[in-house]
């Protein structure tokens, strides 16, 4: 077990966060749907993370506000999460399970709306409870595996189970 420090987002600069992601996403990562959600967003700066060991940086959780945009009208704020990444030289060794932890701690209070993601379901389904329950009727701006698409409640905010379209929700903040 690796002992980290969390710190807000901002701590670290631009280019080591992307330094960082590219490492652990490899540089084809701008490709991934996930992205296309996520143009012209900010991330969500108390829902936003960088892990330290030391002085150097070795990891990274960021969310982003993002809805629901259901097929009959309505709209359902959501936080879309992640990437959550870890330095290929620190992985497996607790650093990932540290960040989602500490989100979920605050997410409670803090994300307006149920949790989403675009990831391995083996890893955020069998640790962090997301799950496919809800999802089977969202739309993202891309291709994606449906199987990857997940979702969880929090702080008494549930995926809405309808169709629609996930979008960015640069009002949110
Ligand atoms: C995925 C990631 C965030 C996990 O963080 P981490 O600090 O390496 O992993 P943790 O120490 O928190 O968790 C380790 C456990 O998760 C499992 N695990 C890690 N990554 C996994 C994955 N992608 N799928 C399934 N299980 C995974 C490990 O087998 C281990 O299980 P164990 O406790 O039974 O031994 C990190 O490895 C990473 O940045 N990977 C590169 C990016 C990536 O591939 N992301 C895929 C998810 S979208």
């Amino acid at each position: 077990m690796i002992l980290v420090e969390l710190k807000p987002l901002n701590c670290a600069a631009d280019a080591d966060i992307e330094n960082l992601l590219d490492q652990a996403f490899g540089t084809d990562r701008f490709a991934r749907t996930a992205y296309r959600v996520r143009a012209g967003l900010r991330p969500l700066a108390k829902l936003s993370f960088s892990a330290w060991d030391g002085a150097a940086l070795v990891g990274v959780l960021q969310s982003w506000a993002v809805a629901l945009a259901g097929d009959d009208g309505s709209r359902h704020p959501l936080v879309m999460v992640g990437p959550v990444a870890v330095s290929p030289v620190a992985q497996r060794g607790g650093m990932g399970k540290q960040m989602m932890a500490h989100m979920l701690a605050i997410a409670g209070d803090a994300a307006g709306g149920a949790l989403m993601l675009v990831g391995d379901a083996p890893y955020y389904s069998r640790f962090f409870g997301f799950d496919t329950a809800a999802t089977a009727g969202w739309r993202l701006p891309g291709p994606f595996d449906p199987a990857r698409l997940l979702a969880r409640p929090i702080g008494g905010h549930l995926p809405p189970a309808l169709p629609g379209m996930i979008v960015g929700d640069p009002q949110r903040r």
